[in-house]
């Protein structure tokens, strides 16, 4: 099987051939990232009109250069499959028309994925993890834990009832007048600077309730930082630093709230496994947070490489594989319009 994918949800302009041949393991044949970081970078965030018309200029050069990287032509293509929600609806109407007019064209199967889908299957393209597993989704729009129990088959323990995680470290940087985007820039200035300075809050931490939230945290940032005028670059790093401690501790609470609970679901379950995903995986301190408390739990620790777990078309291209072997939801995609909420 081979799948072209096609990712143009939010600022990264995304193509990529995945293949599943019998009884070997799946290879990435291209994997092509064009971030659209630089045209927004001057806005502090994505702007959403700026995404649809660079991804509308960019998404025929990607899909080329992915086609041209990989050693095949549009005949070895099996299907082609693209993001089709959540997201940013311009973005998610290019990436997903494109796909129809190739389809239609070249007469292949169209698989509409759902970016979420994405990410939680990951890490069965980079290391065969089985079902069921825990996912702890940590990106700019979204912050979940998900038990993956199939494809198509999941069921959502925890989300944020405020801020994405990925949006928290991206305020945070925009308040202490650091670049955009903010996750890398916070991470770089906390290494100088004394986690133990300022006293953040861990929110939810010891809460029944399974959920996220971070504006509170977000807040006491905002009061530290205006405290102090004007702010130096050690106020910074120390704030960063704070910060961080605070996130990594307030997400180990809520991660083994869940790790917990998975055991109690599947008690019969040898070596179960959390997967983290989402470009706030990056996060060096978070990571060794999570393997820490999944070696504390008996849990398998797998994180993706990082450019497989922040936004690509290999996950969108190998979603389509594992749909295509489910025979699930390519049915109607034709008729599939794109959904920014899903
Ligand atoms: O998954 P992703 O590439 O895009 C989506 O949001 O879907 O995630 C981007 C988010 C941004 O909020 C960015 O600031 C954050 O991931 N991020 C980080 C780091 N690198 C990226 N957050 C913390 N530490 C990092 N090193
Ligand atoms: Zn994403």
């Amino acid at each position: 099987m081979r799948v072209l994918g096609i990712e143009t949800s939010c600022d990264e302009t995304a193509a990529s051939v995945v293949a599943l041949d019998a009884d070997s393991a799946p290879e990435i044949l291209a994997n092509v990232v064009f971030s659209q970081i630089e045209e927004h970078a001057v806005f502090g965030g994505v702007v959403p009109e700026i995404a649809a018309r660079a991804h509308v200029e960019a998404l025929d050069g990607i899909i080329e250069a992915a086609l041209a990287d990989s050693g095949t032509s549009l005949d070895d293509i099996d299907a082609v499959a693209a993001t089709a929600g959540p997201g940013l609806v311009g973005g998610l109407i290019v990436g997903l028309m494109t796909a129809k007019a190739i389809a239609a064209a070249a007469g292949k199967t169209l698989i509409a994925v759902n970016h979420l889908e994405g990410h939680a299957l990951t890490a069965r393209l980079t290391d065969n993890v089985a079902f069921p597993y825990l996912l702890l989704l940590v990106s700019g729009g979204h912050t979940q834990i998900v038990l993956v129990r199939g494809v198509g088959d999941y069921q959502r323990w925890a989300t944020t009832i405020d801020d994405a995680l990925g949006e928290a470290f991206d305020k945070t940087a925009k308040m202490l007048g650091l670049p955009y985007p903010g996750g890398p820039n916070v991470e770089k200035a906390a290494r100088n600077g004394d986690a133990t300075h300022f006293a953040f809050p861990r929110p939810m931490k010891g809460s029944a309730q399974p959920d996220f939230s971070f504006s509170g945290l977000k807040t006491a940032v905002r009061q530290a930082a205006s405290a102090i005028a004007p702010l130096g670059e050690q106020d910074v790093a120390d704030i960063c630093a704070s910060f961080q401690a605070a996130v990594s501790d307030a997400l180990a609470d809520r991660v083994s709230r869940a790790l917990k609970r998975f055991r109690e679901t599947f008690p019969d379950e040898a070596q179960p496994t959390l997967v983290v995903a989402g470009g706030v995986a990056a996060n060096a301190e978070i990571k060794a947070t999570l393997h820490t408390l999944c070696a504390r739990h008996g849990f398998a620790f797998v994180a993706p490489p990082l450019k497989l777990c922040s936004d690509n078309a290999a996950m969108i291209a190998w979603a389509g594989i594992e749909r295509l072997r489910a025979d699930l939801g390519h049915e109607d995609a034709f008729d599939f319009a794109p959904r920014s909420r899903w």
